[in-house]
């Protein structure tokens, strides 16, 4: 024993009886000296790693370096692979698969011999993953965010990756982007390893897990190829063994403090509206009050300080180059709670203070927003019950408030088949409706929500329109799109009877989300209303399809709300 605190470890491998003997035994075929289970922390490096989630790709050898910072600090490192999600690969959607990929995080934390972890995140939904599942078990943990790429550059110009996608039509139908041209950007929107440089979901994400509390200070702006990357892994490497020892577990980082910091940040940085919907569930796991009302109190008033695309003009490289989040830290630290724990034993407060600004036009001030109010806003009425989302620093501040009558898409099959049919009745007054796109419709509420325009209305110049839908939107996206309409259309929520030619306000100043119909004609509609088949009779997604909750509750199952804390009484034989 390295002192007399006994971790949990020690029931594995502290033993001298048989079960101590099997447990070290099998373990000690990669040639771990004796030395390695004398009581020492044991750290388990949860590795999102895959050739299939190219912006996690890295993280195989950061491993390594962490291994190399923990061991330094007297731990025992052991790496373990998780589900890993791959944001522009896996079909129908990422999102489908986070709350199973909580799940395998959870259960093999608990179910091995770990007493501090390692999450090395990365693309969008491995950072909200992971830190779900470890909320569940509350071991000391820290987070080593893997990394933006170095900024996209195409013809001498500063492209970020994600938001161009969204261009591509536009590119095409109107400045004739060839397909060589597509081929050629193709690579230059992915010059390195890591993943997304515009402020898209994982670089908020990486935000999200530093305001939090849960990283080295200044990990989430770094690079993923800037040596400084690497030093960050090997110090929280060290740095998650001395968490083990003084018991920083994360309950004690996961204030409701924590949160709220998290929220206000997210509002300065012009964070992704998936945001929501994540620190939603990771507050329920770790059991922490938090609503969807909540984003708009606290962040709607919240000045935008961050000139990062879709909201603004840079990218992450820029970002760090400028001083990363520290900088925005410590600028609006009059809004956040300054005395909140920290993963390094410091607060927040310490952490950031007396950070300099190298860049006013990436990092903003207090003084000179680029936006005076740029946080999330909650939108309520009968299309939306429970909620709805919008993101006004991403919108069209001409369509804050729009009447508009209703051309409805019943599914996202019907959108692809009529968008661009020259005889569609739409103009750029039209309110897109787009349904059977939330969790359990499409299920996993996939990042439709930003669907593009008809081709004919993009011809004419035009280049937003309000859009509705129960689904998410792509961080790296922008527009008037109205998102997470809860409850969704598939279990009946007053999306799901909008008709074609049907008045449609909004008003997001007066936070107001209308279907202009009698209450009459609505309850007509609701009670003749047949709903969809299930989209699945077996396996992981029925059982996501009965038990995934509404956006509003953060899209997690009811079933792994909460946690089961780390004690596993039983041994296995
Ligand atoms: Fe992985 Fe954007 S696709 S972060
Ligand atoms: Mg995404």
């Amino acid at each position: 024993m390295s002192d007399d605190k006994k971790f949990r470890s020690y029931d594995w491998f502290g033993k001298s009886d048989k079960m101590g003997f099997v447990h070290r035994s099998w373990l000690r075929n990669q040639g771990y000296p004796s030395d390695y289970f004398d009581g020492r922390p044991v750290i388990g490096i949860c590795n999102t790693w895959s050739d299939l989630t190219p912006c996690n790709a890295h993280l195989r050898d950061f491993a390594e370096i962490v291994k190399r910072g923990v061991i330094e600090a007297g731990g025992f490192p052991l790496e373990f692979p998780v589900t890993s999600l791959g944001e522009t690969i896996m079909r129908p959607s990422t999102m489908l698969f986070r709350n199973l990929a909580s799940m395998d995080t959870e259960e093999t934390i608990r179910a091995n011999p770990l007493d501090g972890v390692v999450l090395l995140t990365g693309c969008d939904k491995t950072t909200p993953s992971t830190l779900m599942g470890a909320c569940s078990v509350d071991l000391p943990t820290i987070v080593v965010p893997g990394g933006p790429m170095l900024n996209g550059r195409y013809k001498g110009e500063c492209v970020g990756s994600g938001s161009f996608n969204w261009l591509i039509k536009e590119k095409q139908t109107v400045e004739n982007y060839t397909a060589a041209d597509i081929l050629e950007m193709e690579i230059g929107v992915a010059r390195s390893q890591g993943h997304c440089m515009t402020m898209g979901t994982a670089s908020t994400m990486a935000c999200m897990v530093e305001a939090l509390g849960l990283t080295l200070p200044g990990a989430a702006a770094i690079p993923a190829v800037d040596s400084r990357k690497k030093v960050m892994a090997q110090l929280s490497g060290r740095r998650i063994v001395e968490m083990v020892k003084e018991d920083l577990k994360l309950s004690k980082v996961l204030t409701r403090e924590a949160f709220e910091n998290a929220i206000v940040v997210n509002a300065a940085v012009g964070g992704s509206t998936n945001f929501i919907i994540h620190l939603l569930a990771i507050a329920g796991r770790i059991g922490v009050e938090l609503n969807l009302d909540d984003f708009d109190a606290l962040g709607s008033k919240i000045p935008l300080l961050v000139n990062l695309k879709p909201s603004g003009k840079y990218l992450m490289e820029d970002f760090y180059y400028a001083g990363g989040l520290p900088v925005v830290l410590q600028e609006i630290m009059p809004y956040l709670h300054p005395d909140v724990i920290t993963v390094n034993g410091s607060t927040l407060g310490q952490n950031n203070a007396e950070m300099t600004c190298h860049n006013k036009e990436v990092i903003a001030t207090l003084a000179e927003p680029l936006q005076t109010e740029a946080g999330i806003a909650v939108l309520k009425g009968n299309l939306c019950e429970n909620g709805a989302i919008i993101k006004p620093s991403a919108a069209s501040p001409a369509l804050m408030k729009h009447r508009g009558r209703a051309v409805v898409f019943e599914t996202i099959e019907d959108y692809h088949a009529r968008i661009d049919d020259p005889d569609l009745d739409i103009d750029e007054t039209c309110v897109i409706v787009l349904k059977g796109v939330g969790p359990k419709g499409y299920p996993g509420m996939p990042e439709v929500g930003n669907v593009d325009l008809p081709e004919k209305l993009l011809k004419k110049g035009i280049r937003d329109m309000v859009r509705i839908s129960d689904g998410r939107m792509s961080g790296t996206a922008a527009g008037t799109v109205v998102l997470h309409v809860s409850p969704e259309s598939a279990v009946g929520g007053t999306l799901a009877v909008v008709e074609n030619g049907d008045m449609i306000e909004l008003d997001v100043e007066q936070r107001r989300l209308h279907l202009d119909i009698s209450d009459e004609e609505l309850q007509r509609r609701k009670a003749a209303w047949i709903p969809p088949a299930p989209q699945a009779v077996r396996g992981y997604v029925k059982l996501y399809i009965n038990h995934v909750q509404q956006a509003h509750l953060g899209a997690d199952m009811d079933l792994l709300q909460g946690g089961s804390g780390s004690e596993v009484t039983r041994d296995l034989h």
